[in-house]
């Protein structure tokens, strides 16, 4: 079975919310192996992210001819060119001349989805910012399998995050009885607060999945998330093969069809910039716990993702899309998952 980690996990129900522990022999092998697999894709996924990003700036220049040239915004440096292949997605194994790094390859491996995903009642849609406040921010979301070093198309990418101010819809206050709760201090969940439970059963905003298109992409327009107790400020992913619409506008899927579950990051020294912004510098933490750095994530997942058997990459890429930061973001990224595996929810909480 793929992921040994999730049985682990799984075992440790309900506390479990870190992988502070050292990792077994076999669930390095599994990493690495999936890791083998992803380097050797590294070359396509590096041409794809670098035509998403061509087209984006193509975008931009055409609808806002006062934004900066497109030198400017996509420099040479920041991308690898894609030369003369023709076949974006073309397998072939890291030999070509280029900058591509061992972390250019994005893997993110099965991680815990956490407390606040919803298995019903996210709404297929691009556009998930509802009335939230916050920097507007694109996400654009590629996915290949690291089987083939194919992108997938019609695979249903689903993402859930924070508002501004480090809250999840749905789940809007503590409990009652922990209204003063401090977050942990030792153990798996330190740092961490307990979740909150769901109050508001209507509320969908920062929720959505929509399928990725012929060339295995979606985009999303959201907002910039913001943080809460004992978190790297993330984005939650999922990523179903097969998935129903419902006359509701939102999704089941059935027993099986979950191929994989992540969470991305954002670079901390632009999350430092973006705690000075309204409304993320209102959030009621700033002054007690204040935001939680990449490194000092509660859940390890950063960490992990540098480690000897981790080795890649679950950041965003992130792009100005005018002159001035407030008129927002785009934010490229690449995953390679193993669309052969197939897992179960693993968190009940
Ligand atoms: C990347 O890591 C793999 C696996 O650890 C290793 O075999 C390879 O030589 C590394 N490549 C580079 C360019 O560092
Ligand atoms: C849509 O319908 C499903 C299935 O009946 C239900 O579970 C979900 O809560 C509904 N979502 C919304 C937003 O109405
Ligand atoms: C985020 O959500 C919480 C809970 O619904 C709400 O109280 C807060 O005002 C929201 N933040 C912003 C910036 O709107
Ligand atoms: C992908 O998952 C399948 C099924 O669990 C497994 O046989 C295969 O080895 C995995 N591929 C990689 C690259 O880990």
């Amino acid at each position: 079975m793929f992921c040994s980690r999730f049985f682990h996990l799984l075992a440790l129900l309900p506390l479990v919310l870190a992988h502070k522990e050292p990792k077994t022999d076999q669930e390095i092998e599994t990493q690495r192996a999936l890791q083998r697999a992803a380097y050797y894709c590294a070359p396509a996924v590096a041409d794809f992210t670098a035509a998403r990003k061509r087209k984006w700036a193509q975008k931009v220049l055409n609808v806002n001819p006062g934004l900066p040239g497109y030198d400017d915004l996509f420099a040479d440096a920041n991308y690898i060119d894609a030369g003369e292949s023709t076949e974006l997605m073309e397998c072939s194994p890291v030999s070509r001349k280029t900058a591509i790094q061992n972390n250019t390859c994005v893997l993110t491996p099965v991680v815990t989805e956490g407390p606040y995903y919803h298995t019903e009642g996210h709404p297929i849609r691009t556009n998930i910012a509802e009335y939230q406040f916050g920097l507007l921010t694109y996400l654009d979301i590629g996915v290949i399998d690291v089987n083939t070093c194919k992108p997938l198309p019609n695979v249903l990418v689903d993402i859930w995050q924070a508002n501004a101010t480090g809250h999840y819809a749905g789940h809007p206050f503590p409990k009652p009885e922990l209204k003063d709760e401090k977050p942990q201090v030792g153990g798996k969940r330190s740092g961490l607060l307990s979740a909150f439970p769901r109050t508001e059963f209507d509320e969908t905003w920062l929720r959505g999945a929509f399928p990725t298109d012929e060339n295995g992409v979606v985009q999303f327009t959201t907002i910039f998330p913001g943080y809460y107790t004992g978190r790297a400020t993330h984005v939650h992913v999922k990523i179903f093969k097969s998935w129903e619409p419902l006359p509701n506008g939102t999704f089941s899927s059935p027993e099986g069809s979950l191929a994989h579950v992540g969470q991305f990051f954002f670079e901390d020294e632009l999350n430092l910039q973006i705690d000075k912004m309204w409304p993320y510098h209102t959030n009621p933490i700033k002054d007690t716990h204040g935001r939680t750095r990449n490194w000092r994530d509660s859940l390890n997942i950063f960490e992990d993702s540098h480690s000897p058997e981790g080795q890649y990459n679950p950041v965003f890429k992130m792009e100005l899309l005018g002159p001035v930061i407030t008129q927002g973001l785009a934010g490229f990224i690449t995953m390679g998952i193993n669309a052969s595996a197939s897992y179960d929810n693993w968190w009940k909480g």
